[in-house]
C-alpha cells in the first residue's frame, strides 16, 4: 500500500456538525439513475482505502439502496453503547445503508419526507463513524431534497457529478450541478461514465456518445476528473459483492478508479489550501431541516 499524501486541512465545520471525526465528505451525485453513481461511489471509496486513507461509505439513497449488495454485506448494525450505531465494516470501509436495516431486503421503503430525513440524519449524526478522512456518500438520483437537506446539515467538502455521455443524461446532470450551485456545495469534478467499450479485438465503441463529461464538467467549471469505460467485470464484480477495484486491483478498469480516487484527493487538497484564508466555518442554513423526531430499528 502507498503512503498516502497529506488530505489537506479539513473542512471548515461548526461547532454542532455531526460529523467532527470526519475531515472530508464527499457527495457522489447526478440528476439520473442508472448512471453508476453507487459503482462510482463504491469504486471511489475502495480506492480511497487502497491508497491507505480512513474511509467511510453512507449509502443515502433510501429508496434504492445497493451498496449491500455492491459490497456483499448483509450484516444489521448494532449499538454497543447504546447511543450510537456502529457502523459496518468491509475491506476495511466502514459502511452505513438503510439496506442493512429492513427485514426483508426486498421489501420496498415506503417512508415518507420527514422519516426519511430523519434516518439520513441519523446517519450522519448517530453513527460512531469515528476518526475518518473521506466519507464519501452515494446519494439517490434527482436534484434535490436529500442533497439539500445534507447540506443543511453538515459542511459538505464538494459534490463529484457522475454522468454518461450522451445528452438525455446529461439533461438532468446539469440539474444537479446548479442545485450544488444553490446550496452551495462546491462542484470537485466530473465524471464521465460508460465512456466507451472495448470489445474482444481491441476496438473502441462510444456506444453513448461523447462530449457529455466535458459538456458537464464545462458547464460546472470544474474539473473533469476520469472518463470510466463500459466494463462487464465492473457489474459482475458488483453483483458478486465485491467491487472490482478490491476484486482485480491490476486490471485496467480498477486503475481507472484508483486514478479517480488520487484525482478527488488532488482536488480536495487544492481546495483546501485555497480555503485557508477564508477561515471561519460556514453558516449552516438550518431552516428546512427535518420535522419530528424518528428513531432507526437499531438492536441495542
Ligand atoms: N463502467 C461500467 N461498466 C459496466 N457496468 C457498469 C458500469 N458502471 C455501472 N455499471 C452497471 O450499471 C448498473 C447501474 O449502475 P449503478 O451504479 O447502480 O447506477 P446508479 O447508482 O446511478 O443508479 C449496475 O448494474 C452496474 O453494475
Ligand atoms: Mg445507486
Amino acid at each position: 500500500m502507498s503512503e498516502p499524501v497529506t488530505t489537506g486541512k479539513s473542512r471548515p465545520a461548526s461547532a454542532d456538525d455531526p460529523l467532527t471525526g470526519v475531515k472530508h465528505v464527499i457527495l457522489v451525485m447526478s440528476g439520473k439513475g442508472g448512471v453508476g453513481k453507487s459503482t462510482t461511489a463504491t469504486n471511489l471509496a475502495m480506492g480511497l482505502s487502497k491508497r491507505g486513507y480512513r474511509t467511510g461509505l453512507l449509502d443515502a439513497d433510501i429508496y434504492g439502496p445497493s451498496i449491500p449488495t455492491m459490497l456483499g454485506v448483509t450484516g444489521r448494525p448494532v449499538s454497543t453503547d447504546g447511543k450510537t450505531i456502529d457502523p459496518l465494516e468491509r475491506f476495511g470501509i466502514k459502511l452505513m445503508s438503510i439496506g442493512f436495516l429492513l427485514d426483508d431486503p426486498k421489501s420496498a421503503v415506503i417512508w415518507r419526507g420527514p422519516m426519511l430525513h430523519g434516518a439520513l440524519q441519523q446517519f450522519l449524526k448517530d453513527v460512531a463513524w469515528g476518526e475518518l478522512d473521506y466519507l464519501v456518500l452515494d446519494l439517490p438520483p434527482g436534484t434535490g431534497d436529500v442533497a439539500l437537506s445534507l447540506a443543511q446539515r453538515t459542511s459538505v467538502t464538494g459534490a463529484v457529478i457522475v454522468t454518461t455521455p450522451q445528452n438525455v443524461a446529461t439533461d438532468d446532470v446539469f440539474k444537479s450541478v446548479s442545485m450544488c450551485v444553490k446550496v452551495d456545495i462546491p462542484v470537485l469534478g466530473v465524471i464521465e461514465n460508460m465512456s466507451w467499450f472495448v470489445d474482444p479485438a481491441g476496438i473502441k465503441h462510444e456506444l453513448f456518445g461523447k462530449g457529455g463529461g466535458q459538456a458537464v464538467a464545462d458547464f460546472a467549471k470544474a474539473p473533469l476528473l476520469g472518463q470510466i469505460p463500459i466494463d462487464q467485470t465492473v457489474r459482475e464484480w458488483g453483483d458478486k459483492g465485491t467491487p472490482v477495484v478490491q476484486a482485480a486491483p491490476d486490471s485496467a478498469i480498477a486503475k481507472a478508479f484508483l486514478d479517480l480516487a488520487d484525482k478527488v484527493v488532488e482536488v480536495v487538497a487544492a481546495r483546501s489550501e485555497e480555503m485557508e484564508d477564508d477561515g471561519g466555518a460556514p453558516t449552516i442554513d438550518r431552516s428546512g431541516g427535518p420535522g419530528g423526531k424518528r428513531r432507526l430499528p437499531v438492536t441495542k
